[in-house]
């Protein structure tokens, strides 16, 4: 009988991460801190546009993106990568600088991706809690972390799930203890949250700082990346990644996208308006939350936080359970006041409150 082959060591030993990602099409998707109305019209007009046979039967060029993310962050094109999605860039940099049985070290809870691609390439991921029951950013404990065996930390600001942020001190803190490791900062959220550590990666040569079009520029479908560091660090990424990693038309797109700044910049006033009705209307629930920086707001349900997220998937309304991370904690991506009202309807009729 012939045998079907085993999988990789480091596959073997992965956590599996199976998120909820299927049949959301038709519901109120607030759980996976996308853009809850899409992307700029702009874009749109730019897919039509470019969809020719020609187009769709070349493979994609890269200069004119890498140059213009190199102006919109004020760095060279050799000081930027591109990747399908800030996970393929979380990917790329991972396997360029950590080799199997090296440690990684992220907070916890964190961006389930850290330790994915940390398990993928065969590294130990060294998982540090936030701090108390607030989530503080628990900078201290992640430079007493670092030891000879580390070969990247992982930080989002603002993280997912909890919302909160790592200040600039708190950055140069881990960076000045992670000397010849890397620092990898994911801005995912940098559009709500209006600060960035991109200027530091010309005085740290071990930074590297990520961003994304699946969040504020309501691209997520289309998967595109990025990462700022040194030109030395992103030619050792880009040697590690494929010449044709990004689809042309993601590409076209983020190159609409950025054309349109007044879009983003509404969708994002919009963002902040409802997070602060969102979040009056959890006070006056008397429900626990924490303060977030971010297009979504964690909050605490307790004993019955997974039936009534199950009951609003029932009603169409799609948030993300985090009691798996965080008993009774669940996270609602937080969209224009419109969407956010319907969320808030629906929350109350479940709480019967
Ligand atoms: C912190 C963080 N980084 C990155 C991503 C994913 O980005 P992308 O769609 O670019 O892979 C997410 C998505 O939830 C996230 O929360």
């Amino acid at each position: 009988m012939p045998e079907a082959p085993e999988p990789s060591v480091a596959v073997r030993r992965m956590s599996p991460y199976n998120p909820p990602l299927e049949g959301r099409s038709e519901k109120l998707r607030l759980d996976f801190n996308e853009n809850v109305i899409g992307c700029s019209p702009k874009v749109l007009e730019t897919v039509r546009q470019a969809a020719s046979r020609g187009f769709l039967a070349t493979y994609p060029e890269y200069a004119e993106i890498l140059r213009r993310l190199g102006a919109h962050f004020g760095v060279d094109s050799d000081q930027v990568t591109i990747g399908a999605g800030t996970d393929e860039i979380i990917n790329g940099i991972l396997h360029a600088f950590v080799n199997p049985g090296d440690e990684v070290i992220m907070p916890k809870p964190s961006f389930a991706m850290f330790r994915f691609y940390t398990q993928l390439v065969g590294g130990v991921p060294i998982q540090v809690p936030y701090r108390g029951s607030e989530l503080a950013f628990p900078a201290e404990e992640i430079a007493a972390a670092i030891g000879p065996n580390t070969k990247a930390v992982c930080i989002a600001t603002p993280n997912n799930p909890s919302g909160g942020v790592a200040s600039r001190d708190e950055v140069l803190h881990i960076l000045a203890a992670a000397d010849r490791r890397v620092v990898l900062v994911d801005e995912a959220y940098f559009d709500f949250h209006g600060e960035t550590m991109v200027d530091l990666v010309k005085d740290w040569p071990n930074l590297f700082v990520a961003r994304t079009f699946s969040k504020a520029y309501g691209m997520a479908g289309m998967r595109l990346g990025m990462a700022v560091s040194q030109n030395r660090n992103i030619a050792i990424v880009r040697k590690g990644q494929s010449p044709y990693g990004v689809n042309s038309l993601a590409v076209r797109c983020a190159l609409a996208a950025m054309e349109d700044t007044d879009y983003v910049r509404e969708y994002v006033r919009q963002v902040l308006e409802a997070r602060e009705v969102l979040c009056s209307t959890l006070d006056r629930l008397g429900i626990r939350y924490w303060p977030s920086r971010a297009n979504f707001v964690l909050f605490e349900l307790g004993e019955g936080c997974s039936r009534a997220c199950e009951r609003l998937s029932a009603m169409g309304i799609l948030i993300r359970d985090q009691s798996a991370y965080l008993p009774g904690a669940a996270r609602v991506t937080v969209g224009p006041l419109g969407e956010t009202a319907q969320f808030v309807a629906a929350f109350r009729e479940v709480l019967g409150k």
